[in-house]
């Protein structure tokens, strides 16, 4: 799967589709998206539709990716990527010592964006852990912080009725054993014993743990991590959990990254809001409020999750753009959240100016790049039955014929600057197809 040239950032994800892909039978690793749902290898797929309904609801959750890459604020892959020596790198441990309970605005705006759950970093792949761990004293209680900040995170998300999960790095740039762990039994032994002692930490002391959500392992493989043992050792400290694909073994869900892409096995697609998980500061790359918006339905339509990171400064203090996006999103939210959590999955998907979302017979469409006065949708095949606008659900008047339907008396300019919904109630599951357009619609002779 992942071999030693497969260092760089690139190739550890490439690595991981392989996987999937290789575990689906498929050669190429775009494949892992269309792989057919394997099941989880520590549970069945009866007991995993189980454990995941809330998660299916709660469709929308905050990535926190904070460390002492926080300190540097040049992204998290900084001490890899710029070849930090480790002597140097660890001396950010002695700085990093974030405000108390900062944790608390990241929760209060997870909850103002409509988010459900959060996933924070315990260790990320710098190997410095913000939890209280008795197996190395590179962790934030024994350093400048003083104080167990995974601890601070669950409180605040319990605060405001968010479910908290945990981010945990399996590779790991800082152990002494993380490296060679690869060629050295003993090391692996050691390391093997140290990670599956840090998972069990983290499944023991912080209650009820929603998501366990792994990522790089390099430079093993899930043979040499003992993945499926691990696995089944969270399910029994935490027995209603949820574990990530990036042990190397299919767990509960899968995890595009940077991408949006449906899957048959439940999915969850993890996006930064600029290019970095990590603070930082020269990243200006952020996404509008628009954008998100256009993702996280683009994620309900297909029944898949949204993971949105934001990357906290060293004080934990939210980049203001962040602040500035999810809120806006959250205001987007407020009138439509009932769309985005009770979502059917929806057939629709052909328009370059709209989304479509379904709940039962109501097709909603929702315009990002508003037309003017009327707006089209072609190869809806059931009948409209009415139209209405939200966000105060006022009638919308429409006309349909064979290959569309228009709706029409709209405002001029869009009345949501980000996305206006029109909910379409149908004579039976709406669905589009647009082949009977192509291929029914008469042609004129010329
Ligand atoms: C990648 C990166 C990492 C980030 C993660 C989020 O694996 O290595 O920095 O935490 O993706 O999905």
């Amino acid at each position: 799967m992942m071999n030693s040239h497969s260092l760089s950032r690139r190739g550890l994800l490439k690595g991981a589709a392989a996987f999937a892909a290789t575990a689906a039978g498929s050669s190429t690793g775009i494949a892992q998206e269309h792989a057919a749902d394997t099941g989880p290898r520590t549970s069945t797929v009866e007991a995993r539709e189980r454990r995941m309904q809330w998660w299916h609801e709660a469709r929308f959750g905050m990535f926190i990716h904070f460390g002492l890459y926080s300190v540097l604020g040049q992204h998290e892959w900084a001490m890899e990527e710029e070849g930090i020596p480790v002597a140097e790198y660890q001396l950010l441990a002695k700085q990093f010592n974030p405000k108390p309970h900062a944790a608390r605005a990241w929760a209060k705006l997870a909850k103002a964006a409509g988010m459900k759950y959060m996933v924070m970093t315990t260790k990320h792949h710098e190997g410095f852990c913000l939890f209280n761990t008795k197996l190395t004293d590179y962790c934030a209680p024994k350093q400048a912080a003083g104080r167990d900040l995974v601890a601070e995170y669950v409180e605040a998300a319990e605060a405001e009725g968010l479910r908290h999960g945990f981010y945990y790095s399996l590779m790991d740039w800082h152990h002494p054993d993380g490296a060679r762990c690869k060629t050295d039994e003993e090391a692996r032994r050691r390391f093997v014993d140290y990670i599956h002692g840090q998972v069990r930490e983290l499944c023991s002391n912080y209650g009820k743990v929603a998501v366990m959500w792994y990522d790089v392992n390099w430079p093993l493989t899930a043979e040499g991590w003992e993945s499926e043992k691990m696995n089944k050792m969270v399910r029994e400290l935490q027995p209603d959990i949820l574990i990530n694909n990036r042990s190397g073994i299919p767990e509960d869900f899968t995890t595009p990254e940077q991408h949006i892409q449906a899957s048959a096995a439940p999915w969850e697609a993890c996006m930064t809001m600029n290019d970095s998980w990590g603070f930082n500061r020269g990243d200006d790359n952020w996404k509008s409020p628009k954008t998100v918006v256009r993702n996280l339905l683009q994620c309900t339509r297909d029944q898949g999750n949204y993971l949105l990171n934001i990357g906290p400064k060293a004080d934990g203090s939210i980049p203001e753009q962040s602040v500035d996006i999810l809120t806006k999103v959250g205001r987007w939210m407020d009138g439509h959240s009932e769309l985005i959590h009770k979502a059917d999955k929806c057939q629709a998907r052909h328009s370059e100016l709209a989304q479509f979302t379904r709940q039962g017979n109501t097709l909603y469409i929702h315009t990002h790049f508003w037309p003017g006065e009327t707006l089209a949708v072609g190869g809806l095949q059931q009948k409209v039955l009415s139209a209405k606008m939200y966000p105060g659900r006022t009638p919308v008047k429409f006309a349909q014929e064979d290959f569309r339907v228009r709706f029409m008396g709209l405002p001029a300019s869009a009345p949501d600057p980000l996305v206006t919904t029109l909910a379409v109630e149908c004579d039976g599951e709406p669905t589009q197809d647009m082949n009977a357009i192509r291929v029914n619609r008469k042609r004129e002779s010329v």
